[in-house]
C-alpha cells in the first residue's frame, strides 16, 4: 500500500531549484522543473553523490561530484559516468503542500 507524505509546500523551491529530503529513511531529491515538482532518489548510482544538491538546468540535474546527468523528472540516466537510472517517485500537490508516494 503506496504511503504519501508531505515534503515541501510549494512556495520553497523556485523552478530550477532543487534539494534533498529524508523520509522516512529513504532520501529523495526533490526538484522544481519549470513550475512542476518531480522526486527522484538522492543518491547517484555511480558512487553515491547527493543529487538534491546537483545544478539543475531545464530537466538535467548534474551529481555534484563526478558530473553525471539524471533526468530529474524520470530518473533516467543521461550522461556518465553513472551508467544506472535512479528511481522516481510520484509527486503530488494539495494546496500548498507537496506529497511524495512511497512503496
Ligand atoms: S557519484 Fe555521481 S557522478 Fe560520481
Amino acid at each position: 500500500m503506496p504511503k504519501t507524505v508531505k515534503v515541501a509546500d510549494v512556495t520553497e523551491l523556485q523552478p530550477g531549484e532543487g534539494k534533498t529530503v529524508d523520509v522516512e529513511g529513504v532520501s529523495l531529491a526533490l526538484f522544481n522543473v519549470d513550475g512542476t515538482y518531480f522526486a527522484i532518489a538522492n543518491t547517484c548510482t555511480h558512487v553515491g553523490g547527493s543529487l538534491g544538491e546537483g545544478a539543475l538546468i531545464g530537466k538535467e540535474v548534474t551529481c555534484p561530484l563526478h558530473g553525471a546527468q539524471f533526468d530529474a523528472t524520470s530518473g533516467k540516466v543521461l550522461g556518465g559516468p553513472a551508467r544506472n537510472d535512479v528511481k522516481s517517485f510520484p509527486v503530488s500537490l494539495e494546496g500548498d503542500d507537496v506529497f511524495i508516494e512511497l512503496e
